[in-house]
């Protein structure tokens, strides 16, 4: 009997331990891929459908996928790092496929921006989805494809979106070998899935289909539904920053990021534009960069009307010069070091998701209000810095932060 209890402790505690080992391990080394979906008409896309090959882009060796949730962001877990193609697809904007470089154990944000679909009437249509049952443990599925000018692409896919995988389905003729020729109409066929079709929700499976000219048409789901949902207007406050999300005059899509004070890195997505030096003077920016090996400068001014916040200048380039037009799409991900600062020095006394007083004035929405809780200034970054380096009658000054510090601090504050 004492034994016998011995044994199920000795069990109980082993028990804890691997709970202990798989929430740990598991939940600190996911690799993900997340974004949020908008336009270049400025609305986030309420429905679609994302899919991810393994390596190069274009090479069709779809592993991954998920779905946009109705507020336009996707998180997907990915089994690795690497390079992977990201394809979006949403229905009434150009699909979009992008190669991008994933680090593992993070969460990796990408920005997608959809190009409206000018011409719905072209898109390729999808009908007659089937799961057919080939053994207690695996189905295949097969699909009839249109297309009402015959240039249909090479990605005829099936996404899991519960379980993060893709498939990509082939012409039930066989697959062409030269993946650039316009692909046939008619029956398409998915490899041998490996998921048991009793009790499968079919509603969780989506089907997307794309022509050469990056259209795609309606989303369907395993019940041959459509998946659309209207797209909402993007409504995010743009901070009146530089870190952030960027669109240019010449359709090319930027992340800025604040390295240093008055020091800024530059990145272009899907280009040939590579950014030296970036650098802020008050509301002026510096830029030296590089356009397919031309070597070229800019002065852009950072102007911020309500929720319109762009970068306006010129460009030169040793043969040319013109206008250089950024508009700014989304803000920059908080580094969770203003967060983790926040917590670390101020949460003691201040509550970040609430108004009222913990030892002194809740900080939500602290930018949003024309006036400060305290000394009733209206909010600037001028006030906040003096307010934290200085302390007041009863809070003690933080002189030991630095200066960035104390901006990202500020930035975090902005987003409460
Ligand atoms: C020991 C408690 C304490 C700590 C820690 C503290 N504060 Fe305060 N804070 C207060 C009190 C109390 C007030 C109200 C003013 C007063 O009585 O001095 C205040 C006021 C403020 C205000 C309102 C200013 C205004 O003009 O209305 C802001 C903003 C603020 N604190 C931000 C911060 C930040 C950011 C940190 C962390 C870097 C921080 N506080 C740390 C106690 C604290």
């Amino acid at each position: 009997m004492r034994e016998s209890k011995k044994w199920n402790w000795f069990f109980f505690t082993l028990s804890l331990f691997f709970t202990w080992i798989l929430t740990f391990s598991w939940g600190y080394s996911q690799t993900y891929v997340s974004g949020k979906v908008i336009t270049a008409d400025k609305m986030v896309v309420a429905s679609g459908a994302v899919a991810l090959e393994k390596g190069e882009l274009h090479n069709n060796a779809f592993r991954a996928g998920g779905k946009i949730n109705p507020d336009g962001t996707f998180k997907i877990p990915l089994p690795s790092g690497g390079p992977w193609g990201l394809h979006v697809y949403s229905e009434k904007y150009l699909y979009f496929p992008l190669q991008i470089q994933i680090a593992e154990a993070s969460d990796n944000e990408i920005p997608v921006i959809l190009p409206v679909d000018g011409n719905t009437d072209d898109d390729p249509r999808i009908s007659n989805i089937r799961f057919s049952k080939m053994s207690d443990q695996t189905f295949r599925i097969t699909l009839q494809v249109d297309d009402a000018n015959d240039n249909l692409g090479p990605q005829m896919l099936a996404i899991d979106t519960k379980r993060f995988k893709s498939y990509r389905l082939r012409p039930k003729a066989g697959d062409l070998q030269d993946k650039k020729n316009a692909f046939p109409t008619g029956e398409y066929v998915s490899p041998l899935i490996p998921v048991a079709l009793d009790g499968e929700d079919l509603r969780d499976w989506l089907f997307a289909v794309a022509d050469h000219q990056c259209s795609n048409g309606a989303i369907y789901n395993g019940q041959g539904q459509s998946a659309f949902k209207p797209p909402i207007p993007h409504t995010e406050k743009l901070i009146c920053a530089v870190p952030g999300i960027w669109k240019s005059n010449f359709g090319k899509v930027y992340k800025f990021s604040q390295t240093a004070p008055g020091t800024l890195n530059g990145e272009q997505f899907e280009g040939n534009l590579i950014i030296d030096k970036m650098e802020q003077k008050a509301t002026k920016i510096f830029l030296d960069y590089r356009y397919k090996e031309e070597k070229g400068k800019a002065e852009l001014q950072l102007l911020c009307q309500e929720n319109n916040v762009i970068l306006k200048g010129t460009f030169s380039l040793p043969e040319r010069s013109g206008e250089w037009i950024f508009t700014k799409l989304k803000n920059a991900k908080v580094a969770p070091m203003g967060k983790d600062l926040f917590a670390a020095n101020c949460s003691v006394c201040h509550y970040s998701d609430r108004k009222d007083y913990k030892v002194g004035p809740g900080l939500l929405e602290l930018f949003k209000n024309p006036k400060l809780p305290y000394s009733e200034l209206p909010p600037s970054e001028k006030v906040l810095r003096a307010q934290i380096i200085n302390g007041s009658e009863n809070m003690p000054p933080f002189k030991h932060l630095k200066t960035e510090q104390v901006s990202a601090i500020i930035d975090y504050l902005k987003t409460l």
